[in-house]
């Protein structure tokens, strides 16, 4: 079982405060034990006080009791006396709290029904209850006898457990909070560890794709933690841009292609058709036959033709007004060649002069020049426009290329149609890392295509 970044952050604290909870626990546990020995102690220490009230008023009474039973006589005073000594004796009765062996062993409430019983008022028989006094007193007296040795035992002990009580608090209120701080510390160095060689781990790879070695970094099969979520995630990153950089150099070799045939056309075909226009004109010079001239002059002109579509081949394939000149130029000349003929909607083309400034990359102007001919191709193809306009600005470091007609803005079907032209338009934005997307026009109808290219400052 793995566990979480967030658990490993959490354990450290959640094991101090536990080892600090069970401390307190364990002090409050040391309190409850010294109060009850207090107790304990106090409720001997009264005990012993109310057995010496008993036994005095005991004594006192049965010495009464035995002068009466001498004399014969009960005077009145002296009954007086007597019922005070006795409710004395009971009251002391009444005070003594049970300890150690006594608890439970009902001795205390076996004295209490003795005393009671002993009441010398409602006897009449004096002999009888002096003997029932000398019974009481002998019990007294036990009891007695066995407090002072509970008493003199507990206080030879008392100072000794509250000593060790005390040394034992010490030693384990010290040893828990050493090993708290022990534990937490080892615990949150070594998960802080192990977070950091992940997140060290995560920033390499980070670094590595930044710089440009796109090799797929390893990625976790199942997520437990928000580490596993950032290494995926890098993963996948890295994966689309592995596809895109692949897209890019594809567009790169394609282009490179076209650009190799253009020459290839321009250096042979184009000279051979060259050379034998050359040939027709120096012919058509010789020939002293006006038939044979006229029909020279025909070859001559549709070889003329010819030539020229070659040409158009050519800056198809690779338009060379954007190596010498750039985007702009090439756009523009793109729109005076092929879209400038009656019946064709008009056009307005604005290019922002500080276009050059961004620098852009051959393969991406290119990309732009094949997307805008698309773009401008399908006003003229769909729209029914009567006219659009085409927009290159720069807006601080991002390049937004637009081509926004006022025709009939594009309908459900558009996707469903056979067309390659807006699949291609989106793939070779994504390779140069731009975004298209088609809404209506700011015209009162029609459609506006918007490409926004993020371009290094
Ligand atoms: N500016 C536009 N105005 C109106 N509809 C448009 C516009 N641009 C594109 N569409 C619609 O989108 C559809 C798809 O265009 P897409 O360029 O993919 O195909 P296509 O132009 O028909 O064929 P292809 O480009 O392959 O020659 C078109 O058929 C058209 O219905
Ligand atoms: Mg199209």
């Amino acid at each position: 079982m793995r566990i979480t970044v967030k658990q490993q952050v959490l354990l450290a604290p959640a094991t101090v405060l536990i080892l600090l909870i069970l401390l307190l626990a364990f002090m409050q546990y040391t309190y409850w034990d010294l109060s009850r020995k207090r107790q304990e102690t106090k409720n001997l220490g009264t005990t012993f006080v109310a057995l010496a009230e008993a036994d005095m008023a005991a004594r006192r009474l049965h010495l009464l009791l035995r002068t009466m039973q001498h004399t014969g006589m009960a005077p009145p005073e002296d009954m007086a006396l007597v019922s005070d000594l006795y409710e004395r004796l009971l009251d002391a009765i009444g005070r003594l709290k049970p300890f150690g062996s006594l608890k439970g062993s009902g001795q205390i409430s076996q004295l209490l029904t003795l005393a009671e019983s002993l009441n010398p008022t409602d006897s009449p028989e004096i002999e009888k209850t002096a003997e029932s006094f000398a019974r009481f007193r002998a019990e007294l007296s036990a009891l007695s006898n066995m407090t002072q040795i509970h008493r003199n035992k507990l206080r030879m002990n008392h100072e000794q457990d509250i000593n060790q009580l005390v040394e034992r608090a010490a030693v384990v209120s010290m040893s828990v909070l050493i090993l708290a701080i022990l534990l937490g510390l080892f615990i949150s160095v070594y998960f802080s560890r192990r977070i950091l060689n992940r997140v060290q781990l995560l920033s390499h790879n980070a670094v590595r794709i930044a710089d440009g070695k796109l090799e797929l970094p390893p990625a976790p099969d199942r997520i437990r933690d928000e580490l596993d979520t950032l290494a995926v995630s890098i993963n996948r990153m890295t994966k689309r841009l592995i596809q895109v950089v692949g897209t890019e150099k594809l567009l790169e070799g394609a282009e490179e292609e076209r650009r190799r045939i253009a020459m290839d056309l321009h250096d042979q075909s184009l000279s051979d058709l060259s050379a034998i226009l050359r040939g027709l004109r120096n012919l058509s010079a010789e020939l002293s036959d006006h038939k044979a001239q006229a029909k020279t002059e025909s070859l001559k002109l549709d070889l003329e033709r010819a030539i020229v579509n070659l040409r158009d081949i050519m800056n198809n394939l690779h338009p060379q007004t954007l190596d010498i000149l750039g985007l702009g130029a090439a756009i523009e000349a793109h729109l005076e060649q092929h879209c400038d003929s009656e019946g064709l909607p008009e056009y307005h083309l604005y290019i922002d002069p500080s276009i050059n400034a961004l620098n852009l990359s051959r393969i991406k102007q290119l990309t732009l020049y094949r997307i805008v001919i698309e773009a401008i191709q399908n006003v003229i193809k769909h729209a029914a426009a009567s006219r659009y306009e085409v927009n290159l600005e720069v807006r601080k470091t991002t390049l937004i290329l637009s081509v926004e007609d006022n025709g009939s803005g594009m309908g459900e079907e558009k996707e469903s149609n056979n067309g390659r032209g807006l699949h291609n338009i989106r793939e070779r934005a994504r390779a140069i890392n731009a975004t298209v997307n088609w809404k209506t026009s700011r015209f009162s109808s029609g459609t506006r295509f918007e490409l926004t290219l993020p371009c290094e400052a």
